[in-house]
């Protein structure tokens, strides 16, 4: 069996996990090989593939970031993409995909490939969690656990000297499933969603009730919230407070693979390859009811996940 893995879009803490995992499993039977596109189907039409060996992964596989660089150029519209995509596999003898990445790879490519005949099987890697049909992706864990490592210390010097308003941005997108999380586990006392809309009154209520009570306030928000670029200004104005603001930024998506997201990679991986193993044609790796699964049909029809109102009003006070 040869296998060509590409990563499309964002990378997440785990990726390289996958490749060496995918690799080693290979590497036991002798007739397999995997072989990689630098820069996903951009870099695939352009012949930037190479074979992937345990070697050159294993030292590699505990880091964050991509071995196998990503994109995000959507190649696949092009007119004379389907024929040059398959002289290509035909090139270099491919016989299926391994595709790594999040909810708009996984919506979209998988089905056109199946249309175009090419096996594939994609597994979830992002960050933000948001990826219909599974309950966890690879990488949103270690997210989580980079934004802990900020806040526990922004905890500390709120401790020491009290009285202070903080704001943390996540990232996520247009999703706030990170936020949400984090502001959970962190003991925010407010959380802000692009899903969801807030009222600025009473987010300023609940900050300068906050000081009073908690001698600080937290309030964790997602990058998409639609005036995450202002909040800082925008609360200091509204609650009459300063704000000392944090933005996690895109080294909370470099950070290294956490231990559920290794369980998490090296068991989608396996899933992976005992399906391509097996000869299955088409695949989405999920997580279903705590356990891996694999979708048979495409996951473009199922409505993106929504986030959990009961906790974002417990986190809020509402
Ligand atoms: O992959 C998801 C994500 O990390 C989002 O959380 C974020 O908004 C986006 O990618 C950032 O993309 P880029 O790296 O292109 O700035």
């Amino acid at each position: 069996m040869r296998t060509l893995i590409l990563t499309s879009g964002g990378d997440a803490p785990g990726i390289n996990l996958i490749l060496e995992r995918f690799t080693h499993m290979a590497a036991r039977h002798n007739t397999d090989a995997v072989l990689g596109a630098r820069g996903s189907f951009a870099g695939l039409l352009d012949n930037q593939v190479e074979t992937l060996e345990p070697t050159v992964l294993s030292p590699l596989a505990a880091l964050g970031g991509s071995y196998l660089p990503s994109s995000r150029v959507p190649v696949l519209k092009e007119a004379d993409a389907k024929d040059r995509l398959l002289a290509r596999l035909d090139e270099h003898q491919i016989d299926n995909l391994l595709l790594l990445g999040g909810n708009g790879t996984l919506r979209n490519i998988p089905p056109l490939l199946r249309d175009w005949g090419i096996p594939v099987i994609g597994i979830p890697t992002t960050i933000d969690n948001d990826v219909p049909g599974t309950e966890m992706t690879i990488g949103h864990d270690s997210a989580c656990n980079y934004a802990y490592s900020v806040i526990d210390n922004l905890k500390a010097t709120a401790f020491a000297l009290r009285g202070r308003l903080f704001t943390v941005e996540t990232l996520g997108g247009n999703t706030g499933f990170i936020a949400l999380a984090v502001a959970r586990a962190s003991g925010a006392q407010a959380v802000l969603m692009p899903e969801i809309e807030y009222d600025h009154q009473w987010l300023a209520e609940r900050v300068r009730s906050a000081v009073l009570h908690d001698d600080y306030a937290l309030v964790v928000l997602s990058e998409g919230v639609a005036n995450a670029r202002t909040i800082a200004e925008d609360l200091a104005q509204w609650a009459n407070m300063r704000v000392r603001d944090t933005r996690l930024g895109h080294g909370q998506r470099g950070t290294a693979p956490s231990h559920a997201d290794r369980l998490l990679a090296v068991e989608m991986t396996a899933a992976a390859h005992k399906a391509l193993r097996a000869g299955q044609e088409f695949g989405i790796v999920a997580v279903q009811n705590g356990r891996v699964m694999l979708h048979d049909d495409p996951i473009g029809d199922l409505p993106d996940p929504t986030p959990d109102h009961d906790l974002y009003n417990q986190i809020n006070g509402l």
